[in-house]
């Protein structure tokens, strides 16, 4: 099939969490299977700076905001075989970070709208349009309400996907006119309407062909009122043509063996030994005491409470007397860093808490520990159980979502698992799994590398689930 995805964010381009992971290596492994992938995302500021001088540029055309023709930009750049596609509007975009403004709804129902008139002005007419997330999800409305009489724009069918429930995009009612230019008996019928304005998710729940989130645990969640974020009742209409995907990772980035950002490469044979050279040069680079014996404990993470990072803080004391060292990269809501920054203070060369958004130090977090901790509190899917896998970092997680499709929980009698995990949201039950999962390190050493190698044989590549999106694609392209 011809499939354009719409998105919010892309690697190798831009990146804030895992949607970045997903529009970056899912359109490759499509693309390996035959399919024809474009994508397109914003231009923001960093992009620009970065690849101005890669990119090509296509055409300038307008579109309508605030009964204002607003220009746009178009620019584009081949990725192995896929092609991307830049929306450049340098008011909307060019700024310090992604997401968080006040005209967010302006912001991405302009980008919306310059994407719709793309396929016009290219005269490029894909079979379907992916959309990712609450900044995409006002497409299918829009082309099928206000595109209907133009047979172009009525072969497209539209997937829709899932990747945070929280995220909604509600916005207050005007937006419907103004920015979106729809009629304002939608407001009416109930198909945008949420809590008195519009949610730019609920549309796209109602309107895609299909709809599906990253996941199948999470697929099942987000039907009831523990997960559903107030679109529980939305969600159990479209339940026959729900599909929960789990994500893969772009396991060429994320090698052991040939990882340019750690010193030690390696894979599931000699693991061991260089994971241990790989813990005593991180914990030189970030100041902990140098110990390759001691169980070195991971995170990197968005710092917000859908982490757990609420049942930590509960642990405090707990936590600081395991024998473990703990090594946290993230940024995000200023009470967990400022608890962060503290809990280092209290406890140099044991704790360290690197505050930031770093690609390199990420690697070689994942590289260097022995144990990745990841109590999320919901998780559509999770990418960094995955890549934890892949370097034979056992992840600790709670069971929800993707997290419980892909960590298959220690079993000391079956000898089997790839991980730790625990079921009820309680940090007494998240601390003994820790504790437990310290016994096993330090008196199981058999039963630790067992995990380990079958945490490394664990298959987090795209593979099955590009399987499973192109039969979606093909079922929504018979119908
Ligand atoms: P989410 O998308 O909810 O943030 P995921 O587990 O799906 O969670 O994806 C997070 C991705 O972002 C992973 O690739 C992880 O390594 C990366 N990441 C998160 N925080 C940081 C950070 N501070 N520095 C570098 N990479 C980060
Ligand atoms: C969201 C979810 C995360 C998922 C990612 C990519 O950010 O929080 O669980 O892995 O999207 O699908």
């Amino acid at each position: 099939a011809s499939i354009l995805m719409v998105a919010s964010e892309a690697l190798p381009f831009i990146k804030t969490g895992g949607l970045a992971d997903v529009v970056g290596s899912l359109p490759q492994a499509l693309s390996q299977k035959g399919h024809e992938v474009k994508v397109v995302i914003p231009l923001y500021r960093k992009i620009w700076e970065k690849y101005q001088s890669e990119l090509y540029f296509d055409c300038e055309y307008s579109v309508s905001i605030n009964y204002h023709e607003v220009p746009v930009r178009l620019y584009s750049k081949m990725e192995g075989d896929v092609c991307y596609f830049f929306i450049q509007h340098q008011g909307y975009f060019e700024r310090d970070t992604l997401y968080g403004y006040d005209d967010d709804g302006e912001r991405f129902a302009y980008f919306q709208k310059a994407v719709i008139e793309m396929l016009n002005q290219l005269n490029y007419w894909p079979n379907i349009i992916h959309c990712h997330d609450w900044q995409t999800g006002m497409i299918p409305c829009m082309v099928k309400e206000t595109h209907d009489s133009d047979p172009r724009y009525n072969a497209i069918r539209f997937v829709y996907t899932i990747h945070n429930l929280l995220f909604q995009g509600n916005f207050g009612p005007e937006m419907l006119d103004s920015c979106l230019g729809l009629p304002y008996y939608l407001m009416e019928n109930g198909n945008v309407k949420f809590d008195g304005g519009i949610s730019f998710m609920k549309s796209g729940i109602l309107y895609a062909d299909k709809v599906t989130t990253v996941s199948p645990t999470y697929s099942q969640e987000i039907l009831t009122p523990q997960y559903g974020e107030h679109l529980e009742a939305v969600l159990n209409m479209r339940k026959y043509d729900l599909w929960g995907i789990v994500n893969g990772i772009d396991t060429k980035s994320w090698d052991p063996k040939t990882d340019p950002m750690i010193e030690y490469h390696y894979d599931k044979i000699n693991v061991r030994v260089q994971k241990l050279k790989n813990k005593l040069a991180l914990q030189k680079e970030l100041g902990l005491n140098q110990d390759e014996d001691v169980l070195l404990v991971g995170c990197v993470s968005r710092l917000t409470w859908q982490k757990g990072f609420y049942l930590l803080m509960e642990q405090l004391d707990a936590l600081c007397a395991a024998p473990i060292q703990l090594v946290i990269l993230g940024t995000g809501e200023a009470p967990i860093e400022n608890k962060f920054r503290d809990l280092e203070n209290g406890n140099k060369g044991k704790i360290v808490f690197y505050n930031g958004y770093n690609e390199e130090v990420a690697h070689r977090i994942y590289a260097a520990s022995d144990l990745f901790l990841m109590p999320s509190l919901f998780e559509p899917c999770g990418i960094s159980q995955l890549i934890s896998l892949r370097y034979g970092t056992l992840p600790l997680v709670r069971e929800t979502g993707g997290l419980k499709d892909t960590v298959d929980a220690y079993n000391e009698y079956e000898k089997s698992g790839n991980g730790f995990s625990f079921e009820k949201y309680d940090s007494n039950d998240l601390i003994n799994v820790l504790y437990y999962a310290c016994d096993v390190y330090y008196n199981r050493k058999d039963d630790w590398q067992m995990l380990q190698t079958n945490a490394m044989n664990t298959d987090v590549s795209w593979e099955n689930s590009a399987n499973t999106y192109s039969l979606l694609y093909n079922e929504l392209m018979n119908q």
